[in-house]
């Protein structure tokens, strides 16, 4: 199992904020947005990890994050996205890094309360197909949303105007190494982008498409409203995340380590 963190895109409904920095690379609470992410692929037990970056300040990844010192982890990868094609396209970009394994992507912007190791243990388990985690949110209409009945997932719809279940469809995604295929498949949305939804119906569609609920609390951090209720969740009960007392005793990746 490979990680992927999806870190590019421009995040316009932050502007200002992001005029002059990548979304990710904002703060929430005591850290850099990005290092929910990686942290929550680590704590799953996954140690090879690729960045999706793009923008004009992808560079700026490289200084913060090094080599993933501050995650334990011996190295991490990088690459770029030329544009703004969505997330699917910059997930296509992961297809040489994933080398025919399955992929557990993580969206940047998403911060969970708890871990989520069991989902991708019981996904090693399921041969092929995907696995989506969903959680009961009020604001159904900002997100993909799923209708199930019983164990199965029947629909899933990207940002509906009435949505058909209160599950969101929160961004971390397990796939085998068909959705390399699937993206390939893919026509820009509405919005001009490679949707996941999109990718995730494929599934659903061949009947190779599993869900869990998240246990814990979840957010994104991609618009004011968010990003804000992000650091209040992650400054009042903590995310499952490293002390930042312990990362500052840490040479940073510009240091030499003694
Ligand atoms: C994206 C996905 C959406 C998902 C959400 C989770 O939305 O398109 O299906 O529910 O992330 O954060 P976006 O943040 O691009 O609006």
């Amino acid at each position: 199992m490979r990680g992927v963190v999806l870190a590019g895109g421009t995040g316009s409904r932050l502007n200002p904020l992001t005029r002059v920095t990548n979304k990710h690379l904002l703060p929430v609470y005591d850290k850099p947005m990005v290092y929910y992410p990686i942290q929550t692929l680590v704590n799953a037990g996954i140690q090879e990890i690729l960045l999706v970056t793009g923008g004009k300040n992808a560079g700026e990844f490289l200084r913060l994050l090094g080599n993933g010192r501050d995650f334990g982890l011996k190295h991490i990868n990088y690459t770029y996205q030329d544009g703004e094609g969505g997330i699917a396209e910059a997930l296509g970009l992961a297809e040489h890094f994933a080398d025919g394994e399955p992929v557990c992507v993580v969206l940047g912007d998403n911060i969970i309360e708890n871990n989520v190791r069991k989902a991708v243990e019981n996904f090693k388990k399921q041969s092929h197909g995907a696995k989506i985690l969903l959680k009961e949110v009020e604001d159904a209409e900002r997100f993909g949303v799923a209708e199930v009945r019983g164990d199965r997932v029947v629909s899933i719809e990207e940002k509906p105007r009435k949505p058909k279940s209160n599950y969101a469809v929160i961004g971390i995604y397990l796939y085998d190494s068909t959705v390399f295929q699937k993206i390939r498949r893919l026509r820009p949305s509405g919005r001009g982008e490679l949707e996941i939804t999109d990718v995730n119906n494929f599934y659903l569609e061949e009947g190779n498409l599993t869900y869990e609920i998240l246990d814990g609390w979840w957010t994104d951090a991609g618009t004011f409203d968010s990003l804000l209720r992000a650091n209040n969740l992650v400054a009042e009960t903590g995310a499952n995340m490293i002390p930042t007392e312990e990362l500052a005793g840490r040479p940073t990746s510009g240091e030499v380590a003694r």
